[in-house]
């Protein structure tokens, strides 16, 4: 039998277009059918080399031809039997696409700009980098005033007049230049302490300012506002004291607790005390409404940053609020 012979039979065994591949392989490389004659070449006398070379030549290129046609074939082969629809079976379960879901604070985040839109509120943005004028002068903290030293900074610059912002307040001042009184906006988002981090400690968290510009208002329609906002996150009516709080943009300034929602008579949650310290809040400080060109003499407001990550935590009972941004997703797959 001649090596092409040979060579047919083994193609003629092939059942698909890799097999052909490992024929190819094996007769033209490894079982050294053609590569054999080329050998043989050296040890034929001078005036046959010649003759044996082009035999040698022109079997390996209709070797690769005849190969390369075979495969060619099995592929055309497979691709029309798989167009037409041979061998499909609808009954195997597919695979289940793996989806992705809002993250706790996306959703309570976007719970509380739909309750406060429907009250009137625009949802407005503030920059994360801040510069020290919003974040501390305008608000009534100076530079050498001691409240400076309740928010630990990252300051952006070595003269100190660009910061991370520390809080959402500084919201409040630019919420005043973009509109005219009488006006409610909310600013949720990101804010950045040099914190020593623990379980209610970060030092990137998330906050929501409230800011409510008008006539004549009160601490009566400071509480109020208050009382819709606990009802519409935790879904009832909850029980709310105020204690003093001192912040130097409110005057005067109050720490809003609420009824624990999640005991009657002392958790872990409330650290048994029943309450639980809520909503920093008070009436907009003169000092500040003039910082956003508004004259305090004709308009009144009243302000609450409210803590949006512990907020999350008491709604979804998470224990640690550097669960939030850990980007687990064991965590995260649990809200999905
Ligand atoms: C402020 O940031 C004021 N700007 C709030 C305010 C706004 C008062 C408007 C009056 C009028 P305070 O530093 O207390 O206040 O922070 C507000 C809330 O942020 C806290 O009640 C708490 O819920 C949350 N918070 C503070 N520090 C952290 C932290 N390191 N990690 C997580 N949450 C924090």
């Amino acid at each position: 039998m001649s090596d092409h012979d040979r060579l047919l039979a083994l193609i003629a065994e092939a059942k698909e277009a890799s097999a052909v591949e490992r024929i190819r392989d094996e007769a033209l490389e490894k079982q050294k059918l053609v590569p054999a004659l080329f050998a043989s070449i050296p040890s034929l006398p001078p005036g046959e080399r010649k003759a044996r070379g082009q035999e040698a030549n022109e079997l390996k290129r209709s070797c690769e031809e005849l190969l390369a046609a075979c495969k060619a074939w099995f592929e055309n082969q497979a691709l029309a039997s798989e167009r037409s629809g041979a061998g499909f079976d609808a009954t195997i379960p597919g695979k289940r696409p793996e989806r992705g879901s809002l993250h706790p604070l996306t959703r309570v985040t976007r719970e509380l700009e739909d309750l406060f839109t429907s009250m009137g509120y625009v949802v407005l943005d503030g920059p994360e980098v801040e510069l020290d004028w919003y974040n501390f002068e305008a608000l009534n903290i100076p530079r050498d005033h001691p409240a400076r030293d309740m928010q630990d900074t990252f300051r952006c610059d070595p003269q100190g007049n660009v910061v991370l912002r520390t809080h959402t307040s500084p919201g409040q001042v630019r919420a005043m230049e973009r509109m005219q009184p009488p006006f409610r906006a909310i600013v949720p988002g990101k804010v950045f302490r040099q914190e020593t981090t623990d379980a209610s400690h970060e030092h990137t968290f998330h906050q929501m300012e409230g800011l409510v510009v008008g006539r004549d208002l009160s601490v009566g329609h400071l509480i109020g506002t208050m009382k819709t906002l606990l009802r519409g996150v935790f879904g009832k009516e909850l029980e709310v004291r105020l204690r003093p709080g001192y912040f130097p943009f409110v005057e005067p300034g109050f720490e809003l607790d609420a009824r624990c929602p999640f005991c009657t008579d002392g958790c872990s949650v409330c650290k048994r005390s029943t309450w639980v310290e809520l909503l920093p809040c008070g009436m907009v400080h003169p000092n500040v409404l003039r910082a956003g060109g508004i004259d305090p003499e004709v308009w009144s407001g009243f302000a609450f940053g409210l803590g949006l990550s512990r907020l999350v935590m008491l709604r979804y009972g998470i224990d640690d609020v550097r669960h939030l941004l850990s980007g687990d997703l064991r965590f995260l797959e649990q809200f999905a």
